[in-house]
């Protein structure tokens, strides 16, 4: 049975080993950070997931998982290595590549035997081939190492419901051997494979994070239009959606994309692009009409209130989106940067991220672990995140607790009808008060 080994425990590595693992293989998890070893060992999930702790605790009791930190050890037994360290990024907009260096010099120093060493990891265009050089300068020189670049489209909250469903695997190698073998892994997920060359499945990745990224600035920006002359951007949207060619996905107006992905690849291809001396001007349009939606309603309150000193503002949902404690990016965190620097004084509610709220604000804001006592006694209540809890929650709440039922809703949770029935006062994104 081939050995695969993941590199990096994170998001992507774990769904990807876990899910490795549900499928037969036998799979060893490495990482340097001990105490997130540790955890795994114990078959603790560090990240929230839905149904990652529970494919964990079954591939762990059949036996077909482990996790270590003994990347030497790992390597030197290793068939095939998934790369998934971050990439985070660095100040000036681009991808930090320092820890997936260290990868490619452990696994050259360490490896024993041939093997595919795939890069899971959002990369730029070009990386492959630094991950090779490496490979080249360090390793035996008669073993044969190569790279394969198989990029991830899974989304944060449905992890492991998208390794499995996906709408395609992407292979880009500069041989057919790899490009099988890598090919012959995925088999029994039985997803459309499509093989191409390095750099351009290198460039699919980040290609299709800006496409997705565009669709929602895009809806976002016809929704202010849709605002000024009375026209409702959900049934736009809608609208637009059923021609098939434009497709109904990813046109939710909002308050913008945060989280860790869109955000940092569309700054990465504009400023990679701006290294080959090309302005992306569409991209960095996307960019901006992000950065503004992200406090809309931050403008809203302020027009509203004119002066928001003192008043108490209930932020309500603090990750970038529902099942998920991931809050980089979050539009929450420039709403609440933005709310305290005018004076407000802020309640956070969130079902699971409070604690990562807490690292980023301490005691400059209160936190509440109840929606309902989150909004009593509020000047204005914010909906950032439409986390179940707060889709579902009854408009009645909103209007026996608040000072005065005021609704600034980011993700037009509720049907407008519905609330014209109460006493609250509503906006949402495009669509009339
Ligand atoms: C995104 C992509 O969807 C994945 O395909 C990709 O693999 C991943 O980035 C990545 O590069 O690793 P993710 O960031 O987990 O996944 O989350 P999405 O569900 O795509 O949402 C991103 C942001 O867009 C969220 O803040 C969400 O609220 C916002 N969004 C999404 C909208 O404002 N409107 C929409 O219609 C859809």
């Amino acid at each position: 049975m081939k050995q695969i080994i993941v590199a990096g425990t994170g998001y992507v590595g774990l769904a990807t080993g876990v899910s490795f693992a549900t499928i037969g293989f036998k799979v060893t998890c490495v990482d340097i950070d001990e105490s997130k070893i540790n955890l795994l060992q114990k078959g603790i999930c560090p990240i929230y997931e839905p149904g990652l702790q529970e494919a964990l605790l079954e591939s762990i009791m059949q036996e077909r998982i482990e996790f270590t930190t003994n990347i030497n050890q790992a390597y030197r037994k290793a068939d095939v290595i998934f790369i998934a360290v971050g990439t985070p990024e660095l100040p000036d907009g681009t991808a930090n590549l320092t820890y997936l260096k260290e990868v490619a010099k452990d696994i050259a120093i360490n490896a024993s035997k041939d093997l595919v060493v795939v890069i899971k990891s959002t990369v730029p265009v070009g990386t492959n081939e630094v991950v090779k050089q490496i490979l080249k300068e360090f390793a035996h020189p008669q073993l044969k190492i190569d790279v394969v670049s198989n990029p991830e489209f899974l989304r944060e909250g449905s992890a492991l419901h998208d390794i499995f469903h996906g709408d395609r695997i992407v292979i880009g190698a500069d041989h057919p051997q790899s490009a099988s073998y890598v090919s012959e892994l995925y088999k029994s997920f039985n997803l459309p494979i499509f093989v191409t060359s390095v750099r351009s499945a290198e460039m699919i990745k980040y290609a299709s994070n800006a496409f997705l990224a565009t669709k929602i600035s895009f809806i976002n920006e016809i929704s202010s239009i849709c605002e000024a002359v009375g026209a409702d951007v959900e049934q736009v949207a809608h609208g637009m959606g059923l021609d098939r060619r434009i497709g109904s996905q990813f046109l939710n107006a909002g308050i913008g994309f945060g989280g860790s992905c869109f955000p940092k690849d569309t700054s990465a291809l504009v400023k990679s692009s701006a290294l080959e001396g090309l302005e992306l001007k569409l991209l960095k349009s996307v960019i901006d009409i992000n950065d503004y939606q992200q406090l809309k309603l931050y403008e809203l309150a302020k027009l509203y209130f004119g002066s928001l000193k003192d008043k108490q503002i209930a932020i309500l949902g603090a990750s970038f989106k529902p099942n998920t404690n991931d809050i980089r990016h979050a539009p929450s965190i420039a709403l609440i940067k933005e709310f305290l620097k005018a004076g407000a004084i802020i309640t956070v509610y969130d079902p699971i991220a409070l604690p990562e709220v807490n690292r980023e604000f301490g005691d400059s804001v209160k936190y509440s672990n109840d929606l309902y006592e989150a909004i009593s006694n509020q000047d204005a209540a914010l909906i950032v995140t439409e986390w179940n809890e707060i889709v579902q929650a009854e408009l009645s709440q909103f209007e026996t607790r608040m000072k005065q039922p005021l609704i600034f809703d980011g993700r037009n949770c509720f049907n407008l009808e519905e609330v014209q029935n109460t006493n609250i006062q509503y906006y949402s994104i495009g669509r009339k008060p």
